[in-house]
């Protein structure tokens, strides 16, 4: 039988993150144009007055951006004190007024922990988010636990949206990637990825579906297939640097080959 990373090993990855990258959308993940492309589409779903929690929020680089662009208010909570630590620091220096920096709170919090529904449930959020945070949860059985944590956390009637990478998604990529001779990229040690074949039905019994886009598709065809098909005959490694991805990131998202999918999910009226 294969053993489990424990939580706590993967807590520690994101420690050290959030202490090297600071304030950076690096802490999250070290591909900025695919941080921007999922802000810009949550963005899209967030109309002005929400009351958000962000769930698994990291050091904030996403709710900022958020702020900037709505006027919502924010609660971020993330099991990783260094994450919090930096997103407090990130708020008190973010170019917003303070009044905008007045509706956002960051706080530490574990979405699997048993309190996590009765400090959340009164304060009758709009929206939870999570984005590639379920990934983090080692088990399926811990990810079940996490989205009936959101559910239960949810009023009847508001919206879940998950932003999260897919087993389908990683391989189908994975072998358009092969079809051109490149090999797979690897998951990361700490990372589990969703079987859709398993969650839609999973959802169901909670949720409306009335969303499930591949927004990333058009963005890993170019940046994980076209750019080392481009860069091979120079001899250059790809980059998430790479200058062309910024123009993938924004082409609008064609098929089913992105790793990052997001549902929007309506908790059901019972
Ligand atoms: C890949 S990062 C994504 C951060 C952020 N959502 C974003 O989109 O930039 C995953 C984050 O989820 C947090 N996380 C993982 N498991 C968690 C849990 N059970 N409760 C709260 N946060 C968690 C990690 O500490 C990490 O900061």
């Amino acid at each position: 039988m294969l053993m489990q990373p424990p939580r706590d090993e993967i807590r520690k990855v994101w420690d050290e993150r959030a202490q090297a990258h600071k304030e950076d959308s690096r802490a999250s993940m070290p591909d900025r144009f695919l941080i921007d492309l999922e802000i810009r589409k949550l963005c899209r779903r967030i109309p002005h007055g929400d009351a958000i929690l962000d769930i698994g929020c990291a050091n904030g680089y996403t709710d900022l951006k958020i702020a900037s662009r709505r006027k919502v208010t924010i609660t971020g909570f993330d099991n990783s004190a260094a994450m919090i630590s930096e997103a407090l620091k990130a708020l008190a220096i973010a170019p917003l007024s303070q009044e905008v920096k007045g509706r956002i709170v960051f706080e530490t919090g574990d979405l699997l922990s048993p309190e996590i529904v009765k400090k959340y449930q009164p304060q009758k959020f709009d929206k939870a988010v999570t984005k590639r945070v379920l990934i983090n949860i080692p088990t399926w059985e811990g990810q079940q636990q996490a989205i009936e944590n959101i559910y239960h956390i949810l009023p009847q009637g508001k919206v879940y949206i998950m932003m999260e990478s897919t087993l389908q998604g990683y391989e189908k990529i994975s072998r358009m990637r092969e079809r051109f001779g490149i090999e797979r990229t690897k998951v990361r040690w700490h990372n589990k990825y969703l079987d859709e074949d398993r969650l839609v039905p999973f959802l169901k019994g909670m949720f409306d579906i009335e969303q499930a886009v591949n927004f990333s598709s058009t963005y890993y065809a170019g940046s994980r297939v076209i750019q080392p098909l481009l860069l091979k005959p120079f001899g250059k490694e790809p980059s998430y640097d790479f200058i062309l991805n910024r123009l993938f990131a924004r082409l609008p998202s064609l098929g089913d080959c992105g790793i990052q999918k997001m549902f929007v999910l309506r908790k059901k009226r019972m």
